[in-house]
Formats: structure tokens, C-alpha cells, sequence
């Protein structure tokens, strides 16, 4: 039986296939449980730290409301809150935030950061996205895919734009976790780096999966799902003009979503979107459902990650 008390989700690199199954049950379990009205109490008596040097909607309110919901309290540190890695060593604050808390989110911009939180603390630590990493969307994406198609393994996967990112980074290390076909649609600069590909590969060894890193756009052909992110992550405000020029010939579009031949085809996004570069406005809207069951189920798995780990 899976048990995941005690445990960080800093990367998702570390959690086993049937581990990442079992927070997906998990996540339909609490779906179901808060759609029929039902109080939960999983997290009472449980103090829950909320770190955020970077801005967020999705990943601040599924932390406040899933922890909330199973009567914990959600304490909200923002940048200008805390001294953390200013005025106080990112140890020190870690081992007092962990003497006080019963499990710490971390959004912000250097990976090293929620590693050491979570080697400091001796509390699970919740990696709500870094410059590298968002593993807490990944788990929501999968949900909203079992969602639509009933199952992960064997379905196509096709991300598009820039795939050097937290979400690039993320979704390859789930989906060939799970068996599921994962394809970059990218100019060649903004494939993942080669060393977390030959990782990757290994999982979809694994699993029974591929992965496939090209320019071609017309390789979106047959794909289940088509993904894109923002063109410009937070923090790379200064590279905005060269991202723009560089994935123009990969946006999102009516297209694009002819070449999949495929009419049942399923477009995601996590959100935020800036409609009109990553993705047209019209294609948006036409999977307005899906995308924002999307931005729903990040509550329902954030709130399994933290009712499994703490
Ligand atoms: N998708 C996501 O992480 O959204 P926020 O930046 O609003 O948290
Ligand atoms: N790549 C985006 C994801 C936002 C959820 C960013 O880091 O800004």
C-alpha cells in the first residue's frame, strides 16, 4: 500500500507511478467528497506555511481553500513578509518555519531554495513552482486528462511553444511517468536540456512511452492533447522580445488544431494565458471547459498532496 506521510513533492522525479496514481485517486475521492457538500477534517489541527516570492492566483487559493476545507490553517508569508534568503539564512527560517508548521509551500525562483526548505524544516515541503519545476500543476493536468479520455497510458501528448520551462520540465517528467506519449513542438533552443530528457527517458522505458523533441508543427498530427504555456515565464521579463519572435510560428491555433486530423483533440493550458501570442482567443474559448476543469482540479490535488504527506 502506498504511504506518503512524512514526504516533499519538490520535482514529482521522485514519485513512483503507482505513488502519483494513488494522489489521483485520491484527488477524485476529495472531488466527489466536496461536490456532495461533505465537511472534511483531515487537516485539523494542522498549520500549513504559504511561501510566495512570485505572484499566483491558482496555486495560492487551491493551497488556502484545499487546506481550509479539511480544517487546517493556511498562513500566507509573501515576499516582503519574511526575510528569507535576505535577512535570514534560507537554513534558519526553514528551522524555525518547521518547529511552528506542519507543512510549507514554496513558490519562488531557484529550485536550491525548496530543496534546502525541505532538507531544513523536517516537514513536507510542497514546491508550488520554481524557475524549474511545477509539479503540483502536473498532478492537476493529469487528473483533468483521466477526466476526459479515462485513462493515461498510451494517449498523445503534445506540448507546444516553450518547452525549457517549469511546465516543459514538469509535464515531461509525469507524463512519461505515466506512460503517456510526450512530444515538444519547439525551435530546437527551447527543447528541454538534454541531461532531463536522458532522465525522462528512462521513466518512459519504463512505462511504455516516447518522447519526441522537434521543430516540425506539423508533427502535432495525432495528438490527444495539445498544451501551451506563456511564451515569457515570470522573471524572464527581459528576454519578452526575443521569446515573442522566437515562438511566434508556435501558437495555438485553428491551424495547428487542424493538423492533429483529429476533431476530438483536447487543448490545455495552466494558466495564466496571454490569449493572442501562446494561444488565439477563439481556440481558448473553445476548450474554455477543459481549461478551467483544469484550473479547478489544482485545488482538489493540492489538497490530496497535503492530506497524503502531512
Ligand atoms: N497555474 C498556476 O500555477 O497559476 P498561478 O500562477 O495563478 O498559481
Ligand atoms: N511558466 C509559467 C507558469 C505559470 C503557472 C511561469 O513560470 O510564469
Amino acid at each position: 500500500a502506498v504511504n506518503l506521510k512524512g514526504r516533499s513533492l519538490l520535482t514529482l522525479k521522485d514519485f513512483s507511478k503507482a505513488e502519483i496514481e494513488y494522489l489521483l485517486d485520491l484527488s477524485k475521492d476529495l472531488k466527489q467528497k466536496k461536490r456532495m457538500g461533505i465537511k472534511g477534517t483531515l487537516l485539523e489541527g494542522k498549520n500549513i506555511a504559504l511561501i510566495f516570492e512570485k505572484p499566483s492566483t491558482r496555486t495560492r487559493c487551491a493551497f488556502t481553500v484545499g487546506c481550509v476545507d479539511e480544517g487546517g490553517h493556511p498562513e500566507y508569508l509573501g515576499k516582503n513578509d519574511i526575510q528569507l534568503g535576505h535577512k535570514e539564512s534560507v537554513e534558519d527560517t526553514a528551522r524555525v518555519l518547521g518547529r511552528l508548521f506542519d507543512g510549507i509551500q514554496f513558490r519562488g525562483f531557484k529550485q536550491d531554495v525548496v530543496e534546502k526548505l525541505a532538507k531544513y524544516s523536517g516537514v513536507p515541503v510542497w514546491n508550488g513552482l520554481t524557475d524549474d519545476y511545477h509539479p503540483t500543476q502536473i498532478l492537476a493536468d493529469l487528473l483533468t486528462i483521466k477526466e476526459q479520455f479515462g485513462y493515461l497510458k498510451g494517449l498523445n501528448f503534445v506540448y507546444v511553444g516553450d518547452g525549457r520551462n517549469n511546465m516543459g520540465n514538469s509535464l515531461m517528467i509525469g507524463m512519461t511517468k505515466m506512460g503517456v506519449n510526450f512530444k515538444v513542438i519547439a525551435p530546437k533552443s527551447l527543447w528541454p536540456q538534454p541531461d532531463l530528457i536522458q532522465v525522462c527517458q528512462e521513466y518512459a522505458l519504463e512505462s511504455g512511452a516516447e518522447i519526441v523533441c522537434t521543430e516540425d508543427v506539423a508533427q502535432v498530427e495525432a495528438a490527444d492533447v495539445i498544451y501551451t504555456d506563456v511564451w515569457v515565464s515570470m522573471g524572464e521579463e527581459a528576454q519578452a522580445e526575443e521569446r515573442l519572435k522566437l515562438l511566434k510560428p508556435y501558437q495555438v491555433n485553428q491551424d495547428l488544431l487542424e493538423m492533429t486530423h483529429k476533431p476530438e483533440t483536447i487543448v490545455m493550458h495552466c494558466l495564466p494565458a496571454v490569449k493572442g501570442y501562446e494561444i488565439t482567443e477563439d481556440i481558448f474559448e473553445k476548450h474554455a471547459q477543459i481549461i478551467f476543469d483544469e484550473a479547478e482540479n489544482r485545488m482538489h490535488t493540492i489538497k490530496a498532496v497535503m492530506v497524503a504527506t502531512v
